[in-house]
């Protein structure tokens, strides 16, 4: 691991995404016996929200307390982070009171400043350019339906966003083939793609950016797509569906020039008509609600990985 936080996912190693999926599983799978309850006991985590969400406040609320921890979930707006306070001021108070700070934030040179000024890990729950908790639950998932396959191959079409990003370093950080096929000027992050293809060389994955989603999803294991118009990009909304559609919308077609048994992923919240139609999103390929469930037990795993001693997460006494 490099420095305490996570904000791109390149701050891990090949071995520590190995030892959070591990864990997530064993959480899964003993969910109802209670594992990992008393994990973050008398420990508090503040969740910060600049933009809305669904999935990652729930299951980070529900992961801390599961562990026996005390979420503090917070909305920017009722912050004095929303009058003006630099976030830099909130991280160097916040962290004086809690254990490791989660935020979701527009600008993603805002969670480094939080991140720099705070003495607690932070954890990016999702900036413009980076969603690398999103990225645990997909690898999460990936494993658990294509386990078998030696170096699977990853497909994403469609706009080259911040899931996008992270998801090039978590492939090659874990040794994927990663293609994405995107539009002319919706290319995946050039600092992402730079340096997940120098990782990429020690692991052995490949990652690539191409524009043709027909040639991306050919021989597929997992195809995956997100929302042509993340948030904070409203605005451009008429632009984009005319650069996306119809050529980069996951559809039936397209689906079956992937590998036969593929699986469909999508960080939701979906658009059906849009990047995915409803036969493939709601049809048998698809593993989104799996994926959305992992988001609970990554971010489990996640936690205790950055919150307890080195010691304390390999004997976890949980
Ligand atoms: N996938 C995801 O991060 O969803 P939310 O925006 O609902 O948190
Ligand atoms: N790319 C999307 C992901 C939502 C979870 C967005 O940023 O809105």
């Amino acid at each position: 691991m490099k420095g305490k936080d996570l904000l791109t996912l390149s701050e891990l190693t090949p071995s520590d995404i190995e030892s959070i999926l591990s864990l997530s599983a064993r959480l899964k799978s003993q969910r109802e016996t209670g594992l990992g309850s008393g994990a973050l006991r008398g420990k508090s985590v503040a969740l910060i929200f600049e933009k809305p969400s669904t999935r990652t406040r729930v299951s980070f609320q529900v992961a801390i307390g599961e562990l026996g921890g005390q979420p503090i979930s917070l909305s920017s707006n009722e912050m004095q982070l929303g009058r003006g306070e630099t976030i830099e001021d909130t991280g160097r108070v916040l962290s004086r009171y809690v254990h490791c700070i989660m935020a979701r934030v527009n600008n993603h040179a805002d969670i480094v400043g939080l991140a720099k000024a705070s003495r607690v890990p932070v954890i990016n729950g999702l900036s413009d350019l980076y969603h690398p908790v999103q990225v645990l639950a997909d690898l999460l998932t990936l494993v658990e339906h294509k386990g078998q396959v030696q170096k699977p191959k990853v497909a994403w079409v469609g706009d080259g966003d911040n899931v996008c990003n992270s998801w090039a370093l978590g492939a090659a950080l874990t040794g994927i083939d990663f293609v994405a096929a995107t539009p002319r000027g919706y290319e995946p992050a050039r600092d992402a793609i730079k340096e997940a293809s120098a990782m990429a060389r020690s692991t052995g994955a490949t990652v690539k950016v191409i524009s043709d989603p027909s040639v991306a999803v050919s021989g597929a294991d997992c195809v995956m797509t997100d929302t042509f118009v993340s948030m904070g990009f409203e605005k451009e909304g008429r632009k984009r569906r005319k650069a996306f559609l119809p050529k980069y919308q996951v559809n039936a077609r397209l689906m079956a020039k992937a590998k036969k048994d593929a699986i469909f992923q999508h960080c939701l919240p979906a658009h059906r008509g849009e990047e995915v139609t409803a036969e493939v999103i709601d049809g048998p390929a698809s593993v989104v609600f799996d994926e959305a469930a992992n988001r609970l037990h990554t971010t489990k795993a996640l936690l205790c990985f950055l919150v307890l001693s080195k010691s304390e997460f390999s004997t976890l006494k949980l």
